[in-house]
């Protein structure tokens, strides 16, 4: 379950179509405009190779009334190609104002904004200034940025106030900054965001833990870093600092519960940077969103992005921390360069959320998490295609809305602890180390580690570490033999009370639950022999309670077994657990399972109707075909 279904990452709410526009030259926008090929990196229209952002200045006030940002940005740059004479910027649903130069004649320059070609947006071609000083860019979004949600009072849990949040990676950062939207362009930014006085505003930068009186916010982020990792939010949010590095901003109703749930995130710090160094980034903050973020986390620097979905009361949920955490040396440090090579950054991290989850909560939690998690990857895989299945998805055959899946998180995890196992773990921590250190605040591609990996840790373990079983894991299908198959005696016991109580020789109270982890009660649920009865689902659910649990995870296993044997009494729950939750991985495989008993697909259409405006513009995209929804207007504002 686990496995992310990101295939809508990379596609658009709806193909807004986008009228002609007049440039300020006055010649009219064209489709032929000469974008960049996209041949290093297929994602982004930008001529990044001949010019490339440096520093970035955003001004913006957030209108909650129009749902828009309103502003301008100006962009320093780098000419790497002296004979370029425009820039390119990747933009989607933008109103572009007016572009001019930074200098005391603010002189005007000439742009073109290119018809919409989805999923990648427009491209917008300038014309550089001959003395090569920043450009200004006036703008302002439309209420349907892909990569913003903008939050009725009524979506919050006080219920008084809006809510606006991003959501950049992988390509959305363009539908509210227009810039370079590649992971192979770093640059630093600082801004100055304008909101109305009872909120705040927080970005992935330095924030300021005192609340503004004037409703306007100055940010700095020194570090250098790629436009997916920009990231805004704007909310009524308390704060409160919980140890050395880390502080939590969040509603005043889960500040306290996401004080204790992630209480163990100093903890983790410490055991990442005495495994792969220090941690560059100075603080690392939390922000709990509203339910309807559409992630279980994002790692934007300095503070990650959390769902308060992983608040489950007893910390068992908290490896999401661990995951996000990681990404600071992982993806934010040494970042993949294309979205083909997104297992540098999920792989990678997976297999230090593991290490960390080890560190802090011990082995068999970290076991049992790798054993549910090579359970889903098995599942998922029997329905990807061979290429879909590689941990390199680069090349010319795929399609560029398929690189996405849970194989880039737990293959490229399980590919890392196989190394670790063949050379010994004293070995590979000292080589990821290295790695992190040559590579720090640079983006590389899949080939790049391998030439790393080949001489600095193969050159010293040639035997072990055949490049013929490298390759196999990089680029073959499926999970190579050589896989280390994670198992623990917790699920042992399990499977044991199961043919148990299957055979009749125990009734289900005379199960042992009383010691039950999150992760014992999932495999549990999972190892329930199918199909089940009516009758068992009635005498699961009076022995266990299932369908009143609070664990998001849990409730949502039990909610797809009720779906699939039609078991009515927990189908309040599923309706309210819908209506509350945006987590795409949630949501969407339900909305799939009851697409998949046709008495419920009517049921299905009925919760979406009312849910949606409250999900987030890629869930909605997710799941509209799902259910067959028709979006009643599209076109722009
Ligand atoms: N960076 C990802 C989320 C993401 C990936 C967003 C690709 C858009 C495109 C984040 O770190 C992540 O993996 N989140 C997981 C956490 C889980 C694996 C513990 C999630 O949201 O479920
Ligand atoms: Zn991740």
């Amino acid at each position: 379950m686990r496995i992310l279904l990101l295939l809508a990452i990379l596609s658009l709410t709806a193909c807004h179509s986008q009228k002609p526009n007049k440039s300020i030259d006055g010649t009219t926008e064209s489709t032929h405009l000469n974008l960049n090929s996209g041949a290093l990196d297929p994602h982004s229209m930008a001529n990044f190779e001949d010019v490339k952002i440096t520093h970035m200045e955003l001004d913006l006030a957030a209108d909650f009334k129009d749902k828009v940002l309103k502003g301008y940005v100006v962009l320093n740059y780098e000419v790497l190609n002296p004979n370029t004479t425009q820039i390119i910027l990747d933009t989607r649903d933008l109103k572009i104002r007016r572009i001019t130069t930074i200098d005391n004649t603010s002189r005007q320059l000439s742009w073109q904004l290119a018809a919409a070609k989805p999923p990648l947006g427009s491209g917008l071609v300038i014309k550089l200034p001959e003395d090569k000083r920043p450009i200004r860019i006036e703008y302002q979004t439309k209420p349907q940025a892909s990569g913003l949600q903008w939050l009725n009072p009524a979506q919050t849990a006080g219920g008084k106030q809006p809510f606006l949040f991003s959501q950049s990676q992988a390509i959305h950062a363009r539908s509210w900054i227009p810039l370079q939207d590649t992971p192979a362009v770093r640059f630093t930014y600082t801004a100055r965001i304008e909101v109305p006085r009872e909120l705040r505003a927080l970005m992935s930068a330095e924030n300021n833990p005192e609340r503004s009186i004037d409703g306007i916010y100055q940010f700095n982020m020194p570090q250098a870093i790629p436009s997916y990792l920009m990231a805004i939010a704007v909310g009524d949010l308390e704060y409160k600092n919980i140890s050395e590095h880390v502080s939590i901003y969040a509603e005043q109703s889960f500040l306290e519960p996401a004080a204790y749930e992630f209480a163990k995130t100093e903890d983790m710090i410490k055991a990442a940077e005495l495994l792969y160094g220090d941690y560059r980034w100075g603080v690392y903050d939390l922000l709990i969103l509203p339910p309807s973020f559409p992630f279980g986390g994002m790692e934007n620097p300095r503070l990650s992005f959390i769902t308060p979905t992983a608040i489950a009361g007893d910390r068992s949920l908290d490896s999401l921390i661990a995951h996000e955490l990681s990404h600071s040396w992982s993806g934010n440090l040494v970042t993949n360069a294309r979205w083909c090579d997104l297992w540098l950054n999920e792989g990678f991290t997976s297999y230090i959320e593991a290490r960390l989850v080890e560190a802090v909560h011990g082995q068999e939690r970290m076991i049992m998490e790798a054993a549910l998690n090579l359970q889903s990857l098995q599942k998922e895989m029997a329905d990807l295609s061979l290429l879909e299945q590689r941990l390199s998805t680069c090349g010319k055959d795929l399609d560029s809305e398929e690189v996405f899946s849970g194989v880039a998180y737990d293959k490229g995890r399980f590919f890392l602890e196989w190394m670790e196992k063949q050379v010994g773990r004293a070995a590979f921590d000292e080589f990821l180390n290295q790695y992190f250190d040559h590579f720090a605040f640079q983006s590389i591609t899949t080939i790049q580690f391998l030439d790393y990996l080949q001489e600095n840790l193969v050159s010293d373990f040639p035997q072990k570490l055949p490049m013929s079983v490298i390759n196999e894991w990089i680029y073959g299908p499926g999970l190579p033999d050589v896989l280390y198959v994670p198992v623990t005696d917790k699920f042992e016991v399990i499977n044991g009370f199961i043919s148990r109580w299957q055979n009749g020789s125990i009734s289900l109270d005379e199960i042992d639950t009383s010691k039950w982890s999150t992760q014992e009660w999932l495999h549990f649920v999972r190892a329930i022999p199918e199909p089940i009865s009516t009758h068992t689902m009635q005498d699961l659910d009076k022995t266990f309670e299932f369908t009143k649990s609070q664990n998001s995870e849990i409730a949502h296993d039990w909610l797809l077994l009720s779906i699939r044997y039609q078991y009515e009494p927990a189908y309040g729950r599923l309706i309210e657990y819908l209506k509350e939750i945006g987590r795409m991985k949630l949501i969407v495989p339900l909305y799939e399972e009851m697409m998949a008993v046709p008495e419920l697909n009517h049921l299905a259409s009925r919760i979406y109707k009312k849910a949606r405006p409250g999900y987030h513009p890629l869930a909605q995209a997710k799941v509209d075909p799902l259910v067959n929804y028709q979006p009643q207007t599209i076109g722009q504002k």
